[in-house]
C-alpha cells in the first residue's frame, strides 16, 4: 500500500502565516504538521509515500527531504494548481500505478492513527474507505449521509443546508476503482474536483464504500482556532523534561519542556507548554497550552494558549492569549509618553487590542 500526501494548496483561512509559508509546516507543540501525518502514517507500516506539492515545493522539500528521517520514501508529485483532491490524485496517476493507497490530507491531524483502519482495508478491500466524525459545524467539511444500516448512500461537500452532522475525515483509502472516478466527474461550483464527488460516483456505480465512524480525536488544522485546539490537546502527552537551562528563581509547573539551549529566567511556566530550542524566557509568565519555538525572547510578558513560532520576540507586553504569533515577529512596548498602540501589520493579519483604560468615549 502506497500514501498520497497532500501538501499542495493555498492555506487562505490561515493568512498571514501562509502568505510566506507552507500551511502543512505550521507547527503544533514545535514539530511541524506534516511531520505528524507522515509518522501516521509510518506507524501504520506505510513507508512508500507520493507528496502532492504546489506553490510551496521548495519548502516543503527542504523541510521533510526524502524522508529518510521518517523511515519512509517521499516522491515530490507537482501539482501546477489546486484544482481539487480528486485533480491531485489524476495528477499522481504514474506513481499510485495499480496499488491501493491511503491520501492522507497534510493539514488534518487524527490522534490515534489509522493501523485500525488500514488493516480493516487490507482484510476487506472496499473500493474506497472513509472516517466520518461527528462536527458542531458540518458545512465547512464533506458530509456523509448514511442509511439505516450505517452504509454511505449520499456525500456532499460543504453544503449550504447540511443533512447530517457526519463530516468525512481526511484520509480516505482507495483501490485503483478511484481513477476510473477522479476521470469520470466535473469541476464543483468552487472550480474544483471533489474527492467527495469521485467517492459519491463509485457509489452510483455500485462500488463498495465502507465508512467508519471514529470518536477518536480529529481536526482538520485550517484555522487559528482549530490550530490552537491541535496544539492543546498535543500538548497534554507532552513528555516532560529540560534539556536547557532553568535558574533557581523560575518555577515550571505540570508538563514543561525545556529545549536544548533554551533558558529560563525569573519565570513561571505552567503547563501543559514547551519552549523552543535557543529561545530566552525572562521574568515572565507563560501558560497553559503553549508552544514557543526556537529562537524566541520573551521578556516581562505573559503569555498563554498561543503558539509562537520561530525567532519571535515578546517584549513587555500584558497577557498574551489564544494568539498564532508568526516568524521574526516583534511585540514590544511602545517608548514615548503616550499611552498608544502603535501596529506595523500585514496584510490580512487581525489584531485585537484591549482599550487602554483612559481612552476617550467613542464619539456618537
Ligand atoms: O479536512 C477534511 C475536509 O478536507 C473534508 O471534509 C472535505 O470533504 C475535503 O474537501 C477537504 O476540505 P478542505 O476545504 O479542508 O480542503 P483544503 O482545500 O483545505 O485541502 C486539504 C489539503 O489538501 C490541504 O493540505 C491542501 C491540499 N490540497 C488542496 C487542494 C484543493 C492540495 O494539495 N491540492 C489541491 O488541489
Amino acid at each position: 500500500m502506497k500514501a498520497l500526501v497532500l501538501a499542495g494548496g493555498t492555506g487562505s483561512r490561515l493568512r498571514p502565516i501562509t502568505h510566506t509559508g507552507a500551511k502543512q509546516l505550521v507547527p503544533v507543540a514545535n514539530k511541524p504538521i506534516l511531520f505528524y501525518v507522515i509518522e501516521t502514517l509510518v506507524d501504520a507500516g506505510i513507508t512508500d509515500i507520493g507528496m502532492i506539492v504546489g506553490a510551496t515545493e521548495e519548502e516543503i522539500r527542504a523541510t521533510v527531504g526524502d524522508g529518510g528521517d521518517f523511515g519512509a520514501k517521499v516522491t515530490y508529485i507537482p501539482q501546477d494548481r489546486p484544482l481539487g483532491l480528486a485533480h491531485a490524485v489524476l495528477v499522481a496517476r504514474d506513481y499510485l500505478a495499480e496499488d491501493d493507497f491511503v491520501m492522507f490530507l497534510g493539514d488534518n491531524f487524527v490522534v490515534g492513527g489509522i493501523n485500525g483502519l488500514v488493516r480493516e482495508f487490507e482484510a476487506e478491500r472496499p473500493d474506497a474507505a472513509i472516517m466520518l466524525t461527528r462536527v458542531k459545524d458540518p458545512s465547512d467539511y464533506g458530509v456523509a449521509v448514511l442509511d439505516t444500516q450505517g452504509q454511505v448512500v449520499r456525500l456532499e461537500e460543504k453544503p449550504r443546508n447540511p443533512v447530517s452532522d457526519l463530516a468525512v475525515i481526511g484520509v480516505y483509502l482507495f483501490t485503483t476503482a478511484v481513477h476510473q472516478a477522479v476521470r469520470a466527474i466535473s469541476p464543483s461550483a468552487r472550480g474544483e474536483l471533489e474527492i467527495t464527488d469521485a467517492i459519491q460516483w463509485l457509489i452510483d456505480q455500485g462500488h463498495a464504500v465502507r465508512s467508519t465512524v471514529i470518536g477518536n480525536y480529529w481536526k482538520d488544522t485550517g484555522s487559528v482556532s482549530e490550530l490552537l485546539e491541535v496544539n492543546r490537546a498535543v500538548l497534554e502527552t507532552l513528555e516532560p523534561g529540560v534539556d536547557g537551562t532553568v535558574d533557581k528563581e523560575s518555577e515550571l509547573i505540570g508538563r514543561v519542556r525545556v529545549e536544548p539551549g533554551a533558558t529560563v529566567s525569573r519565570s513561571r511556566i505552567v503547563g501543559p507548554a514547551v519552549i523552543g530550542a535557543g529561545t530566552k524566557v525572562t521574568g515572565s509568565y507563560i501558560g497553559p497550552w503553549t508552544s514557543v519555538d526556537r529562537d524566541c525572547v520573551i521578556t516581562a510578558s505573559e503569555i498563554e494558549y498561543s503558539i509562537v513560532l520561530a525567532g519571535s520576540s515578546v517584549e513587555g507586553v500584558g497577557r498574551i492569549e489564544s494568539s498564532l504569533i508568526g516568524k521574526e515577529v516583534r511585540i514590544t512596548r511602545s517608548a514615548g509618553p503616550c499611552r498608544t498602540h502603535r501596529l506595523i501589520v500585514g496584510d490580512h493579519s487581525k489584531v485585537q487590542i484591549t482599550p487602554l483604560s483612559h481612552s476617550p468615549e467613542p464619539l456618537t
